[in-house]
This record gives structure tokens, C-alpha cells and sequence, in this order.
């Protein structure tokens, strides 16, 4: 029997690719970029399974230009928003993601955000490598504390918890809002439920760990960001979406607020275009999950998951499980 071909749409740790060529005939996208459109449907055609990444967007015409053999789509992210998951369903495909293998990584680079956004970190970088040091002085860079203040973290799953239990370690007053209450979290650290409004008021920190949905698309915009103390700092490492990044550019101009620390953006990989000149924000190129471990450990659940997922089992991680029932 032919082996089933499964499709890496761009290049990612060898570990998961030599996994699956155990099993399988494996096409890797050759190009050092997302795919276009064009060449995903294309290379789609006639595959049993797909490991995807976030900039594909995979949706009814992807699905069915792969065809009826097609059995899993695997997310190299925690995140699906770029997977139509009701189109997945509707065709008996299995969508998996990565939970569980980033959180650390993404909660330690929003601290290093947090860190970096309080002590103008990047910014002192800047001055450094333009020769402009003149010695010790009083006023210069002049930043926020972190021990002893208040952190809202907005979004209380794995991610959002990780990042706030480490808050513990500088003594912070934790509040959290989510959807629902997480007990764990409020007995691990002492972290207090809060609604938004009041957690926006009252934080120095504020940290978004929510997935992208409708309800959260601009959850942070104009009179979200007016609610937060002028000296506060948001840091970003889930959606760009999420922020109404105009309004965040205005704040952060008119000082509204005092700085940002944003790891992703609306319409990646474009930036507002005044976001570069601010020197009160610090900008990372998506990188929340870019640790050497973290990304082996995401592309090994996505080999797994589809290894499994051909072979007749269910995989270690699903975002549709109804579609395993039928
Ligand atoms: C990264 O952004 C992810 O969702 O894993
Ligand atoms: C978000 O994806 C989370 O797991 O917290």
C-alpha cells in the first residue's frame, strides 16, 4: 500500500518532521514564508493530514481542495482563529492545536514585555548603541516598579494563569477576570476575581491571555484603555485583534497610558504605522512561543496528533471532538 502524504506548510523543528517521514510521505513547503493561497490549495490536493501554522488560513475552499481523504488539520499553536472549525466539523476533519506545550513560554515573554515596558529596557538599548551615555545620572531612564504593585491579567486559562502565578514571585497583587472564575488559580496565588472595568482602574500591569473570538476582537480599545491609570502598562502576547491598536497608538501618544509591551498586531506583519516612531512601546515579531524546547514540544504534539489521527485513534489534543464521536 502507498504510504498517506501529509503536508508541512513551512519548515519547523526536524524532530516532528522525521516523526511523521516514519509513517508517511511528507511534502515541506520549500519556501522560507507562508504559503500564498494559491500554492496551499495547491499543495493541499491528495493529502491525508496537514500540519499547518498560524498565517494559513484554512478554511471550506482549503478543506475541499484537499479533498475527501483528508483527515486531520494539526496547528502548530495553541491559537485556531485561522482555522474554520464549523467547516472542519461539517467534513468529519479533526483540528488539533498545541495547548499545554507554550504556556511558560509565552507567560515568560510576557514578562520579559512587562519588564522591559517598567524599566524602558529597549529603549536604554537604543541610547546605548547610539553612543549617547554619558555616565551614571539621576533622571536618566527613569521607569516603573514591578515588586509590590498590582498585575491584572485578563483571560485566566493556561496561559493567562501561568503568567499570573509568577506574579507571586514579586510579591503582586493579582486580579484576574475571565468568563468564568478560576479557583486554582485565586488558592495557588491569592488571585482576586475582578469584572474588567474594575481590574482596568485598579491595575498597574494589565496582561491579555484571551483567545481572539468575536466577543474579544477589541476588547481593549478607546474607553478601556481611558479606564487605566495613566502610569499603567499593557502587554499584549495573545491576538493582535484584541487590541484596538489605533486607539492603543492614541493612548500611548496622548499618554492615556504610559507604555505597551506588544508581541502581536492587528494585521500582522504590518505595523500601525506610528507604532515605530513611539518610544513608550516595546515590539516583538510574535515570537511567544520561540524557545528552542517549546517549539520541538509543539511540533512532536502535532506529528503525534496526526500519526494517531491516521491511524484510526484519537489524538492527544482536539478542538472539534465532537467530529471523533461519529
Ligand atoms: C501562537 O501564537 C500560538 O497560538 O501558538
Ligand atoms: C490560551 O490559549 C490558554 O490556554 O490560556
Amino acid at each position: 500500500m502507498k504510504p498517506k502524504q501529509v503536508l508541512i506548510t513551512r519548515a519547523i523543528p526536524e524532530a516532528a518532521t522525521d516523526l511523521l517521514k516514519t509513517r508517511f510521505q511528507v511534502e515541506v513547503s520549500p519556501h522560507d514564508r507562508p504559503l500564498t493561497r494559491k500554492e496551499l490549495s495547491k499543495r493541499v490536493r491528495g493529502k491525508a493530514g496537514v500540519l499547518c501554522i498560524l498565517n494559513d488560513r484554512i478554511d471550506a475552499d482549503v478543506m475541499d481542495a484537499a479533498g475527501p481523504q483528508c483527515r486531520i488539520f494539526a496547528n502548530y499553536a495553541v491559537g485556531y482563529n485561522n482555522i474554520d472549525v464549523q467547516a472542519a466539523s461539517e467534513r468529519g476533519i479533526v483540528i488539533t492545536n498545541t495547548p499545554g506545550a507554550l504556556d511558560h513560554a509565552t507567560a515568560d515573554l510576557a514578562w520579559a514585555l512587562l519588564f522591559a515596558a517598567a524599566r524602558r529596557i529597549a529603549e536604554a538599548d537604543r541610547f546605548m548603541r547610539s553612543g549617547q551615555f554619558k555616565g551614571w545620572a539621576p533622571m536618566l531612564y527613569l521607569g516603573q516598579d514591578i515588586t509590590g504593585q498590582t498585575l491584572g491579567v485578563i483571560g485566566a486559562g493556561r496561559i493567562g494563569s501561568t503568567f499570573a502565578r509568577k506574579g507571586r514571585a514579586f510579591d503582586m497583587t493579582i486580579l484576574y477576570t475571565d468568563t468564568k472564575r478560576n479557583p486554582e488559580l485565586e488558592s495557588v496565588c491569592g488571585a482576586q476575581y475582578a469584572d474588567l472595568e474594575t481590574l482596568l482602574k485598579r491595575s498597574d500591569f494589565v496582561s491579555l491571555h484571551v483567545p481572539l473570538l468575536a466577543s474579544t476582537r477589541h476588547l481593549i480599545g478607546t474607553p478601556e484603555l481611558a479606564l487605566m491609570k495613566s502610569t499603567a502598562v499593557l502587554i499584549n502576547t495573545s491576538r493582535g485583534p484584541v487590541v484596538d491598536e489605533a486607539a492603543l497608538v492614541q493612548a500611548l501618544k496622548s499618554g492615556a497610558i504610559r507604555s505597551a509591551g506588544l508581541d502581536v498586531f492587528e494585521e500582522e506583519p504590518r505595523l500601525h504605522p506610528e507604532l515605530p516612531a513611539l518610544q513608550n512601546v516595546v515590539l516583538a515579531p510574535h515570537i511567544g512561543s520561540a524557545t528552542h524546547a517549546t517549539r520541538k514540544h509543539m511540533g512532536l504534539i502535532a506529528a503525534r496528533n496526526i500519526l494517531r489521527v491516521l491511524n484510526g485513534e484519537p489524538p492527544e489534543t482536539c478542538v472539534n471532538p465532537e467530529v471523533l464521536e461519529s
